[in-house]
Order: C-alpha cells, then structure tokens, then sequence
C-alpha cells in the first residue's frame, strides 16, 4: 500500500531551485515546475552526490560533481557518465501541501 508523505508547504519550494527533503528516510531532490512537482532520488547514480545541489535545465536535473543530467519525469540518465536511471517518485498537492509517495 502506498502512502503519501507531507514535506512542505508548496511556496516553500521555488520554480527550478532544488531541494532537499526526506521521504520514508531516503533523501529525495523536489524540483518544482510551474505548478508540476518532480520528486528524484537525491543521490546520482553514477557515484555519490547530492542532485539537490545541482541545476535544472530542459526538464532534466544536473548533477553538480561530473555534470551527468536525469530526465526529471522518467529519472531516465541522458547525459554521460550517468547511464543508470534515478528512481523517480510521485507527486501530488493536497490543501496546498506537497506530498511525496513513499516507496
Ligand atoms: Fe553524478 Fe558523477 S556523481 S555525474
């Protein structure tokens, strides 16, 4: 059964900035877009670092160490030297909260 984790007000998570938050005591990156929110695993799957900390960019995420990018809708790897996909969680709104699926 899934369930659905609270982790903040949505005005608390601003267009593009990546942030840091923890679901089910895993670190998830939430990236906001317009009214879409994008929920990845926070660490890349190439070698250890924290997405959060990098950029957004043509729906993707970059990762700040080697600059590796992740398709923010599919955790699909699109650019080397990431090939494995980010697991990617969903996202919902709910009385202006943002609630992230546990996995
Ligand atoms: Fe992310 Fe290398 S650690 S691209």
């Amino acid at each position: 059964m899934s369930q659905w984790q609270d982790v903040g007000d949505t005005a608390a998570f601003q267009e593009d900035e990546p942030r840091a938050v923890t679901v089910a005591g895993e670190p998830v990156a939430v990236v906001r877009q317009g009214d879409e929110f994008f929920a990845v695993h926070d660490i890349c799957t190439h070698e250890v670092a924290r997405l959060s900390e990098g950029f957004v960019e043509d729906g993707c995420i970059e990762c700040p160490l080697h600059q590796g990018l992740f398709d923010l809708r599919t955790g699909q790897a699109r650019k080397a030297p990431c090939v494995t996909p980010v697991r990617v969680y969903k996202t919902r709104v709910q009385g202006g909260r943002l609630e992230v699926q546990a996995p």
